[in-house]
């Protein structure tokens, strides 16, 4: 059968997503697959309609990529895809909503509040952050409600430091989300559908002094990964347990990673859950394959095969 990966496109993620589509066509051709990869621009149906591949894998990150519009156009041409469907990955790609469909399900995430930018004009900037922090504390994260790698972010740890993280989150996005900055083990777990349902991978731990920012996901020797997570057994199982809720809970299909902090009380604190995970040679969920055990091609194969199924 013929794979098509799709990566790149114009998201702020371009780059990154180029990284995760070349080592999954990589792999799956080491597995004996034909797998092209196809930088997705406007030629996209076109692209497509004469391919004629078996089956889609949408390894773009970002905007369209994350937010289902690809994947409805998946849908509408009747191609089987790796990967959650599009209602499901709407409700994913923005976070306050997927926090709200989290706590509805009985999961924790952090305190939050949501930011138009119109609001945030409005109401006059200074009294809308003092608010904010009279309701949340300090310190506190800002972050554009959709996107990822976490560009736009900013962690705030005084008053005076927010305003130009408001700035530097509008860059990115109409709307802010600023959340309660957790403080405990940083973790991310990988669920994968497997014959008996879905399972989580064991936990990879995250150990960035100056934060896990862009440059801490990318850049080879910035940032200290544990994997598998240096925690208790029962911790680990527990980790597991809410991210295969979490991927239950939002529909998600094929393969998710749960992004948490594991905080002082031992509650499991979800900061987003993602429908297209990077997959680069520094990524949280091929990490997570190897602490298994796993081999990554064999086991990539099997996705696109119960995509194909
Ligand atoms: N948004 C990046 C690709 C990730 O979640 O790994
Ligand atoms: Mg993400």
């Amino acid at each position: 059968p013929l794979v098509v990966v799709l990566a790149g496109g114009l998201s702020h993620e371009r780059d990154v997503s180029l990284r995760s589509g070349r080592r999954v066509a990589e792999a799956l051709r080491s597995t004996g697959l034909e797998a092209v990869l196809h930088d997705v621009d406007a030629d996209l149906l076109a692209f497509l309609r004469d391919a004629r591949p078996d089956v889609v894998w949408p390894l773009l990150h970002g905007a369209s990529g994350e937010d289902g519009s690809v994947r409805d156009v998946l849908d509408m041409l009747g191609l089987p895809y790796v990967g959650t469907g599009p209602r499901a990955s709407r409700v994913v790609w923005n976070k306050p909503i997927s926090k709200a469909a989290l706590l509805d399900a009985g999961l924790s995430t952090p305190d939050y509040v949501t930011l138009p930018q119109s609001l945030f004009r409005d109401l006059g900037a200074q009294p809308v952050l003092d608010t904010i922090v009279r309701r949340l504390g300090l310190p506190l994260v800002v972050k554009p409600t959709e996107g990822g790698s976490a560009l736009g972010v900013t962690m705030v740890s005084r008053a005076e430091e927010l305003p130009r993280a408001m700035v530097e989150c509008f860059a990115y996005g109409e709307t802010a989300l600023i959340e309660r900055a957790v403080t405990g083990v940083e973790l991310a777990v990988s669920v994968i559908d497997g014959p008996r349902g879905p399972e989580a991978l064991p936990a990879v731990e995250i150990v960035a002094d100056g934060g896990y920012d862009y440059a801490a996901r990318y850049v080879a020797g910035e940032t200290e990964f544990f994997a598998p997570a240096r925690l208790t057994a029962e911790q680990a199982a527990q980790v597991s347990d809410v991210a295969v809720r979490a991927h239950v809970a939002l529909h998600l299909r094929h393969l998710s990673r749960t992004d948490l902090i594991l905080d002082a009380s031992g509650t499991a604190q979800i900061l987003e859950v993602n429908v297209a995970p990077g997959m680069t040679e520094m990524s949280l969920l091929p990490q997570a394959v190897a602490a298994s055990g796993r081999d990554l091609a064999a086991l990539y194969r099997t996705v696109v095969d119960t995509a194909l199924a």
